[in-house]
């Protein structure tokens, strides 16, 4: 049973505070922590900061500390960790809100999921098979994963709108072999790009991805492509895109220079113009997925875009792993496979339950990180343990990012030959 809560203040990959929880049992102490995003949206779970200015200019989390310290501590001592869903329904039930703003997503969150790798823990089970245990799920795969090689948006400080660039080692036989096929194409890519920009170009982006001064699209996918041409895989490193559109859409139009002060707000697109240009860049690169091609609101362009069937569509702010807005979207056919960011939906047993309405509906789903991330490995089990088929954790560079997939390498070596890469079936393993 748990025996004791400990929460902290600890700070994410962009130096922001977030919580961390260690939750004890018989079995030893299980530590998580919540990570944290610059697209935050109004239909998700809300995290709660302290909002003083005198202290890490507001956003300090002492009060979502102090929730579990004492509500949600009393709330759970006592219960046994292998039943999340009661665990987490006692949490939703002490919050009583619709979004978790009370006693803050970022505080349930990271007591949810030190209780899930407590549970494991009790069942003396891999995490990933506890994970699978609790979705009623038997299928383990390893997911597909997508490297940000090139960084963009609201993550760099270059003029390149969309957010990142990603390679897909899809044809890899292996995760293992697919980490490889990653690390050399980044590595390429960065030689690349010191040929072209200077040393100054390898600089990198918030999730890991290199920023170099490009200002298209295009740009970017040449230089991405002529790293792949490089390591010989072509054909096995498919391209996938996050254009988080929502960062740049004024009104109904999308400005793709609204990073460059001398140009923003000369040259606007249309929804139509953006679906052009997708549909002229998949036809040009190997591009198998794009993530938030439109703004969050502008269901139309999405679902046109989408009903091509050229592609991938990826919702994230579009749905804001919001069971609602799926549900609207699996409806209206608007896009066709789900972004999952955990801390969008704050606790273990409704991811789960997020999952499986994407799933029953054919979608694709991308487990995901934020980009403000922490040394928590989860989403690598959890990706394991609900066979998204795919994750994306940023570059195969940098701490916070290579936790998730190391774990991965490590879960691949544990299974052994029972292992399944999810390959050629990455939509839908
Ligand atoms: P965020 O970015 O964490 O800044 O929201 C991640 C993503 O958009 O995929
Ligand atoms: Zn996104």
């Amino acid at each position: 049973v748990v025996t004791k809560i400990k929460a902290r203040q600890i700070l994410d990959s962009r130096g922001i505070p977030t919580v961390e929880v260690d939750l004890y049992t018989n079995k030893g102490m299980f530590r998580a922590a919540a990570p944290s995003g610059s697209s935050t949206g109004t239909y998700e779970a809300v995290e709660l900061r302290d909002g003083d200015k005198g202290k890490y200019h507001g956003k300090s989390v002492s009060r979502a500390v102090k929730n579990i310290n004492e509500k949600i501590s009393e709330a759970l001592i006592g219960m046994d960790p292998t039943l999340q869903t009661q665990i987490d329904q006692a949490m939703i039930d002490l919050d009583k809100t619709e979004n978790k703003a009370e006693l803050g997503s970022n505080a349930i969150l990271a007591v949810s999921i030190a209780a899930c790798k407590a549970g494991a823990a009790e069942k003396e089970t891999p995490l990933y098979k506890h994970i699978a245990d609790l979705s009623g799920k038997t299928g383990l795969v390893l997911p597909v994963p997508a490297f940000t090689v090139i960084s963009g948006g609201k993550h760099a400080g270059n003029n390149l709108a969309a957010q990142e660039i990603m390679i897909l080692p899809v044809g890899a036989n292996t995760f293992k072999e697919a980490m490889q096929m990653g690390s050399e194409t980044y590595h390429h890519l960065k030689a690349i790009i010191t040929e072209k920009y200077g040393i100054s170009g390898c600089n990198v982006g918030e999730d890991g991805g290199f920023a170099p001064n490009i200002s298209s699209f295009r740009e970017g996918l040449d230089l991405v492509k002529e790293a792949i041409d490089r390591t010989g895989y072509n054909d096995k490193i498919k391209i996938a895109m996050d254009v988080a559109a929502t960062n740049f859409c004024l009104g109904t139009k999308y400005d793709l220079d609204f990073k460059s002060p001398d140009k923003s707000g000369q040259n606007f697109k249309t929804g139509e113009d953006m679906i052009e240009m997708y549909t002229q860049l998949c036809k040009d690169y190997p591009i198998v997925s794009i993530e938030q091609p439109f703004d969050k609101e502008d269901w139309e362009h999405t679902k046109k875009f989408s009903r091509l069937g050229i592609c991938q569509v990826v919702g994230d702010d579009l749905l804001m792993s919001n069971p609602k807005r799926i549900e609207r979207a699996i409806n209206e056919s608007t896009c066709n496979a789900l972004l999952l960011k955990v801390d969008q939906i704050g606790t273990v047993t409704e991811v789960i339950e997020a999952v499986k309405l994407a799933k029953d509906a054919n979608w694709g789903v991308v487990t995901s990180h934020r980009c403000g991330e922490t040394e928590d490995s989860f989403i690598a089990d959890l990706a394991v343990g609900l066979a998204t088929g795919q994750i994306k954790a940023g570059a195969p560079c940098r701490g916070e990012r290579l936790v998730k997939y190391n774990q991965l390498l490590r879960i691949e070596e544990e299974l052994g030959e029972l292992a399944v890469y999810a390959g050629p079936d990455w939509r839908l393993p």
